[in-house]
């Protein structure tokens, strides 16, 4: 069994893939780890619609280069560095919309009330990545393209009370990256009370 440890302190966000498909097998055991998230009140109030189409994934891509061009790049600049300017650009530019799987994860408001819905569906997507990483699949956690959710809503024949949150690529990666950049812990944990070293 694949260490814990190892699959979360190495898990990246990848957004260049090989045109390698990805068996349904594994996608059903990625999403089924998701699918063993926590929710609130236990209502699972996720759907996952798995995309191969290539048309259909081309018209997420177009989603994602509109709202990257059109005012996501320019909020994001003043604060990213140029490499990760540059990985998001690649990513929003084709790079992600040509994996082989696109995962759009929506939130279903009939199951959930709206005050937990993302809350009971973001869970769901880090597991999500941590199985794809397990698996030895790159993947990413993406949003620009559900700045479009109407859109979104037509590509994909979404009913009202399901809302798009996330399109999450699934691919073999074209090159392994290296340990993800992080924090010490002691800049982010406090032993008590905030400020108190840990
Ligand atoms: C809420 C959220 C939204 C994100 N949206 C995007 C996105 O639209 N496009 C993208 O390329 N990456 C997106 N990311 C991925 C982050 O850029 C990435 O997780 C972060 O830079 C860490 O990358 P690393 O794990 O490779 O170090 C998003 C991540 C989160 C948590």
């Amino acid at each position: 069994m694949t260490d814990f440890f190892d699959v979360v302190l190495s898990q990246r966000a990848y957004r260049k893939f090989t045109d390698e498909p990805v068996p349904d097998e594994v996608v059903s055991r990625v999403l089924t780890a998701a699918t063993h998230a926590p929710s609130a009140e236990n209502t699972q109030p996720w759907a996952f619609i798995v995309i191969r189409d290539p048309e259909l994934r081309a018209r997420i891509g177009e989603l994602t280069q509109r709202a990257w061009e059109g005012g996501g790049r320019e909020f994001s600049e003043p604060r990213l560095t140029p490499a990760m300017l540059a990985d998001v650009h690649q990513g929003a530019l084709g790079g992600v919309s040509a994996a082989p799987v696109l995962v759009v994860v929506c939130g279903d408001t009939s199951h959930c009330v709206p005050a937990v819905l993302e809350a009971s569906v973001w869970p769901a997507v880090q597991n999500l990545l941590l199985a794809a990483t397990a698996s030895g699949l790159g993947s990413a956690l993406t949003t620009l393209a559900t700045r479009f959710g109407e859109e979104l809503r037509d590509v994909l024949a979404l009913p009202p009370h399901v809302r798009a949150l996330a399109v999450v690529p699934l691919g073999y990666p074209a090159k392994k990256l290296g340990p993800p950049k992080r924090l010490p812990l002691s800049d982010r944990a406090h032993r008590e009370r905030y400020g108190n070293p840990w």
